[in-house]
């Protein structure tokens, strides 16, 4: 029987300001998968927090899409937002968008990210939580992982990983996708998943098997919105070993801090600290953008973990690069490119402000 692995995470109240999760929404959290649990909706379940984000991850045999799963996730964040009211917690509410559930999560404000398998004798898989960063955020580490022999060894040295990945791309903007075989189209890859504010990887598919290697929330929040109420935060799943990437090759990637989106407002770029639990709270600037890793084996879709894989002194030098680079970014203050790009601020606060200087702006 093919089982699902499904993330279903949003923002709804933070815990002071924007840094991090109050223990009452995790508690919240925690009783409802468990209450799935025993009705038989979940084969298990489990809440965790990274910066001011929930993220429910949940296994079960329902498929991707899910009608209850996904009620479960949306009624699971409206506990949690009444909780954050009762506290006066930060943004109550912020990254549900519809009034009601409407029999998917997807377009109402929450990120998921699911995929369905077969489990192996073996089965490890890593799940990233991110906090201050936005969809398209994993593009290069997924194209690391899944692409790059300089990261993943698995890809020269493994008979099982070397015929490729295949990378199914997004368009952020327009809502169409596309596929892509590497290591053969890796060039045409690099066209579109080296702009990860237009475009997102949202699977990655084992060539030889046709097996789903990962996937990713590319659920944008500003664009369902109409207007700024909050980052991305994505989520995204690696399985691991044998035919897939090993443990080490899937959070290899991340011993390099690179910029993404997110950080300070939602409007500026900053590099993407790698972070035990512990230290998954977003303080600096509301930052720097925060990503933990999460590791179980699935055991009859049991979660066994998880082990916290960034609570590991390798991974201490990507911190301290992380906070030389947020030095430097900061220096350069309201000035692009620590800001973003006049376009992608478009669902920002700015405009606002600068609607107010429009007929002030005369032919040269
Ligand atoms: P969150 O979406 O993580 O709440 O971040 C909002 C923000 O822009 C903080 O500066
Ligand atoms: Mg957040």
């Amino acid at each position: 029987m093919p089982q699902t692995l499904s993330v279903i995470k949003a923002g709804v109240g933070g815990w002071v300001g924007h840094t991090a999760v109050h223990p009452d929404l995790l508690d919240v959290g925690r009783e409802e998968l468990a209450k799935a649990v025993q009705r038989g909706l979940l084969i298990d379940g489990q809440a965790w927090a990274c910066g001011d984000d929930l993220f429910l991850i949940m296994s079960h045999d329902r498929g991707e899409g899910d009608t209850d799963v996904h009620r479960l996730a949306w009624d699971t964040f409206s506990l949690g937002t009444e909780a954050a009211k009762k506290l006066k917690l930060y943004g109550a509410g912020q990254d549900l968008l519809a009034d009601a559930f409407s029999g998917s999560i997807q377009g109402m404000g929450p990120g998921s990210a699911e995929m369905q398998l077969v489990e192996r004798t073996s089965e490890p898989v890593v799940v990233f939580m991110s906090d201050k960063t936005s969809s398209g955020a994993f593009n290069l580490p997924l194209y690391k992982t899944f692409a790059d022999p300089f990261n993943t060894a698995g890809l020269v040295i493994a008979e099982a990983l070397h015929q490729g990945f295949a990378f199914e791309v997004h368009d952020l903007k327009s809502q169409k996708k596309i596929v892509f075989n590497a290591p053969e189209e890796l060039y045409d890859l690099l066209v579109y998943a080296g702009s990860p504010s237009h475009y997102a990887i949202k699977r990655v598919i084992a060539r030889a098997t046709g097996e789903v290697a990962a996937v990713s929330s590319t659920d944008r929040v500003a664009q369902i919105a109409g207007r700024h109420v909050g980052s991305d935060d994505p989520t995204a799943i690696i399985r691991c070993q044998n035919a897939f990437p090993s443990v080490g090759e899937a959070i290899e990637p991340f011993t390099t801090p690179h910029l993404v989106e997110g950080f300070g407002r939602g409007s500026h770029l900053g590099p993407w600290m790698p972070t035990s639990l512990r230290d998954a709270h977003a303080a600096r600037f509301d930052g720097p953008p925060r990503v933990v890793a999460l590791g179980f084996q699935l055991a009859q879709g049991k979660l066994i973990g998880p082990r916290d894989l960034f609570d590991d002194p390798s991974f201490d030098n990507a911190r301290h690069k992380a906070n030389d680079v947020t030095d430097f970014l900061r220096l350069h203050g309201p000035f692009e490119p620590h800001r973003l790009p006049m376009d992608e601020m478009e669902f920002s606060t700015m405009p606002g402000v600068s609607a107010r200087m429009a007929n002030r702006w005369s032919e040269i």
